[in-house]
């Protein structure tokens, strides 16, 4: 079990990240946490506000690609450990704007890599590079079989390319400098303070708001969903217990088709809001199928099971619930991330460096 006196979380205003901090702040008193975020329309320090008042945590604003910045950060606060999750995260923006992927994603890792290797000079012991990484790197399954840490990669939008691009340069930095590196590929996401572009807290805010549900294609396509906090317990285990040069795949064995997950968030908003059965789902609309859309998604986590003892606590029906009941408590903070009334207000109140 490794243990650390300073540890980086990078993207750690976005929705993971967010949780991670809170909870490395909160679990590990006597280690300092600091926060690297560039704090893109993604990144929100409201997500933050229950532990920014921590003795033991700090903030730097700074983008991952500018090689000045990191290197005086990492100078400022000798990390022993960097968790990176800071990236473009959304798909259907990658297919918009895909440069922006490639630059964050895959030059901001090789960044902060390339930092990493100077700062520890080959002094490698208690040292961890950990590259939090998506299982959308395996591409897309058929109906049946599983993602494990063998399986070939074959990433198909940009987002995943750059995510796949950003892995390889991870395990080139292990293999050819040594650096002590682990990577874990996770499934889908939700939870509280996740950016309201996703699936389901999109869902969630329309129907809130009386607006159409798209659905893209026919619904079919497969998602294996895994509520915020089991993905959290998972990353404190693998920073401090993953094998070095290992991968890990982390998923909830929740596969769920969109349209029926779609079904069950209108049933359950009805019930919450006091309205009749059936309302919401009247809101639902296909429209145009997302290009290159994975069909199915699935995760065979034996390994990080096996090896380090993880598994899923957290029910979709209870995740879901705890989920809606977090939205619609906090329409403030839904209100700020979709007015960027809040982006403009951290654009005053923090420079980002020329890269940035
Ligand atoms: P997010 O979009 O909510 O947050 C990303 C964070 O990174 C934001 O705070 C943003 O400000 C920051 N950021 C973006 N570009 C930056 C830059 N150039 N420099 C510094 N900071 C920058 O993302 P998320 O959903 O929390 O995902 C976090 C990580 O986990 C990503 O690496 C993603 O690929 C991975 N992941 C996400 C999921 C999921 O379902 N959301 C699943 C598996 C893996
Ligand atoms: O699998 C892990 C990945 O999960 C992460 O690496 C990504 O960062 C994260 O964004 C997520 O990617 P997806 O593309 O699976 O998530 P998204 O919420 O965008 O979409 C989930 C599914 O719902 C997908 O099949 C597309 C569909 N969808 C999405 C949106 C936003 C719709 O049908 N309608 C929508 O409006």
């Amino acid at each position: 079990m490794r243990s650390f006196k300073n540890i980086i979380v990078t993207g750690g205003a976005g929705f993971i990240g967010s949780h991670v901090v809170r909870h490395l702040v909160r679990k590990y008193t006597d280690v300092r946490v600091i926060n690297l975020d560039k704090l893109t329309y993604a990144g929100n320090l409201e997500n933050l506000r229950d532990v920014e008042s921590a003795s033991n945590y700090e903030f730097e604003r700074a983008c991952i690609t500018d090689e000045a910045a990191i290197e005086a950060i990492y100078q400022k606060y000798q990390p022993d450990a960097i968790i990176h999750l800071a990236a473009e995260s959304h798909v259907d923006r990658s297919i918009h704007s895909p440069l922006e992927f490639v630059k964050t994603n895959a030059i901001g890792t090789a960044n902060l890599l390339n930092q990493a290797r100077l700062l520890w000079d080959g002094d490698y012991t208690g040292k961890v590079f950990y590259q939090v990484s998506t299982d959308e790197v395996y591409g897309s399954l058929g109906a049946s079989g599983y993602f494990n840490e063998d399986t070939a990669y074959d990433p198909r939008s940009p987002y995943s390319a750059s995510k796949a691009s950003a892995d390889h340069l991870v395990s080139a930095y292990h293999h050819t400098f040594g650096l002590p590196v682990v990577i874990s590929n996770c499934s889908n996401n939700y939870g509280p303070y996740q950016f309201p572009e996703k699936l389901i807290p999109l869902i969630i805010n329309n129907i809130s708001h009386g607006k159409d549900l798209p659905v893209y294609g026919d619904g079919s396509n497969v998602r294996d969903w895994l509520y915020v906090q089991d993905h959290v317990d998972a990353i404190d285990l693998v920073v401090h217990k993953g094998q070095l040069g290992e991968t890990y795949n982390i998923g909830g064995h929740n596969e769920h088709q969109n349209i029926e997950l779609v079904h069950n968030l209108c049933d359950l908003m009805d019930q919450r809001m006091n309205q009749p059965q059936g309302q919401s789902r009247q809101l639902i609309r296909f429209v145009k199928d997302r290009p290159g859309h994975d069909k199915r998604y699935a995760i065979d986590s034996a390994k990080v099971q096996m090896e380090l003892g993880w598994y899923p606590h957290v029910k979709i029906k209870e995740g879901l619930a705890k989920t809606i009941d977090w939205y619609l408590d906090n329409k403030e903070w839904l209100q700020h991330v979709t007015s960027g009334a809040y982006q403009k207000y951290y654009d005053k109140m923090y420079k980002v460096g020329a890269d940035g």
